[in-house]
């Protein structure tokens, strides 16, 4: 088939360059800073240890700074073909113009923006506290620049409806406004379900690198790389073959320059991400010298929002959240008021044996029927336990997280040890995500 010209790759080249830079930009800022932020009173203390030490907050806030400086210092990078190409393109009457590619440019800029108002937010959180309510919106309007931008590119509203309900809904449903309200409502669920997954040291640091890692695994998988491969599946007695790289590379078995360009842009915001991420990491590791606050989760999830809108993959992208949509759906009990939902929610530290046992929430009076419906299907699931007051004979349940289940069924532990199995869950999340994106997709979609 008739292909476009590939795009050049010597800007994905310097965006693996940009993040060594954000790495050790990161690793080298965050201590150097740290103490000019406990001195501005943007320290916490560590819940989950013996010592009373200030350690520094909202360190975040640095590492946003030096992505999004790194993403602005980048735009030249992420154009370099137009001063390579001179980006001629022969008009229907012969005419030869050089066209700029505008659409492109409003793409990368609409991104900074969306990430510059999550910055914002966190940091304003971090300070202020804001309550729930307040906050919830702003990621929804920051999301608008985006989706203008969707819609400017004619975006695709259509879901594929998978085989078994197409007998209802056809093979494509258009969801039309309907897509957009999810895209919107994307973003506050990516910044806000990186935050209340907290508190234990590395935890939100871990979860956005090992969801940026596996955003890149996806998007390298479409680059036309020199080699390519092939992956024979025997499914249900059919033969599918998933093809990777090289001509085969789903990017150009589309035959689409378009593809492979969107998962280049998330490249270039991912990569630095990572950098930033992992250099941070290094710092608020076990036990954690920096804190991230508000302002890394918020600049985090609007990042992901970001590739995932942008680059058009919001679906897979959900794919790698599902220990933060297990999270989600699991507080939901908390959030809404029907158990109580004590400030903080990490695990509970014992001093003498050094390990962390779940923690727990008091019921103030009798629950409702409701509520004790819930208590009961949550702990019939094993994923909270619940006890009597002795002396208010009031249930009191352990708090409805993803870290305290761990401890409800794996036993005490180390934090150190509780963070390696998070991560360790994000993992084999991710690896299901894969899974489900390339291996199921063909048995629920075919092609
Ligand atoms: C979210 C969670 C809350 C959890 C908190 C921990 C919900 C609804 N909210 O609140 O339950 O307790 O995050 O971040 O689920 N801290 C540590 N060790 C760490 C990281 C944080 O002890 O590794 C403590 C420090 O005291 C720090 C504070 O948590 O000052 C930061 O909490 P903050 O981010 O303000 O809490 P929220 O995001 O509001
Ligand atoms: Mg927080």
């Amino acid at each position: 088939p008739l292909l476009d010209p590939l795009p050049p790759l010597p800007a994905f080249h310097a965006a693996l360059g940009f993040a060594i830079f954000a790495f050790i930009i990161t690793v080298y800022l965050v201590p150097a800073l740290g103490p000019t932020f406990v001195k501005a009173r943007l320290s916490g203390r560590d819940l989950l240890k013996t010592y009373d030490t200030p350690i520094p907050e909202s360190l975040g806030l640095v590492c946003a700074s030096v992505y999004i400086l790194l993403l602005i210092l980048f735009i030249p990078f992420a154009f370099s073909d137009v001063f390579l190409n001179d980006y001629e393109v022969r008009s229907r009457h012969g005419i030869v113009v050089a066209e700029f590619p505008h659409q492109k440019l409003a793409v990368y800029l609409s991104s900074l923006l969306s990430l510059m108002i999550a910055t914002l937010l966190g940091f304003l959180d971090d300070v202020f506290d804001i309550r729930w309510r307040h906050k919830l919106p702003v990621p929804i309007i920051a999301s608008i620049p985006l989706l203008m931008v969707y819609y400017a590119e004619r975006g695709n509203t259509n879901v594929v409806v998978p085989i078994p309900l197409r007998w209802l809904f056809g093979v494509l449903v258009n969801l039309g406004p309907l897509y957009y309200l999810y895209m919107s409502l994307l973003s506050t669920f990516s910044t806000n379900s990186i935050n209340i997954l907290a508190g234990i040291n590395g935890s939100e640091t871990s979860q956005a690198l090992i969801i940026a890692l596996s955003v890149i695994i996806n998007d390298l998988l479409y680059l036309p790389w020199p080699f390519g491969f092939r992956v024979p599946l025997h499914l249900l007695g059919g033969q599918v073959e998933l093809e990777f790289g090289g001509p085969w590379s789903a990017g150009m078995a589309y035959g689409s320059r378009e593809l492979v360009e969107r998962h280049l842009f998330s490249l270039y915001f991912m990569l630095p991400l990572v950098g930033v991420c992992a250099g941070f990491l290094y710092h608020n590791w076990y036990p954690a010298r920096a804190f991230p606050g508000d302002t890394l989760c918020y600049v985090t999830g609007m990042a992901f929002a970001v590739v995932g809108i942008q680059a058009h993959f919001s679906k897979t992208l959900l794919l790698f959240f599902i220990p933060q949509i297990f999270n989600f759906v699991l507080s939901c009990p908390q959030l809404f008021g029907l158990v109580p939902c004590p400030r903080h929610r990490v695990p509970r530290f014992d001093k003498d044996s050094g390990l962390l046992y779940p923690s727990t929430a008091e019921l103030k009076k009798a629950p409702s029927a409701l509520t004790a419906f819930i208590l009961e299907v949550f702990s019939a699931l094993g994923l909270i336990r619940v006890a009597t007051n002795k002396e208010t004979g009031l249930p009191e349940v352990t708090n409805f997280t993803i870290l305290n289940v761990f401890l409800v069924r794996l036993g005490p532990m180390r934090e150190d040890t509780l963070v390696k199995v998070l991560i360790s869950s994000q993992i084999a999340g991710s690896v299901l995500a894969f899974g489900v994106r390339y291996g199921m997709a063909w048995l629920l979609y075919d092609g």
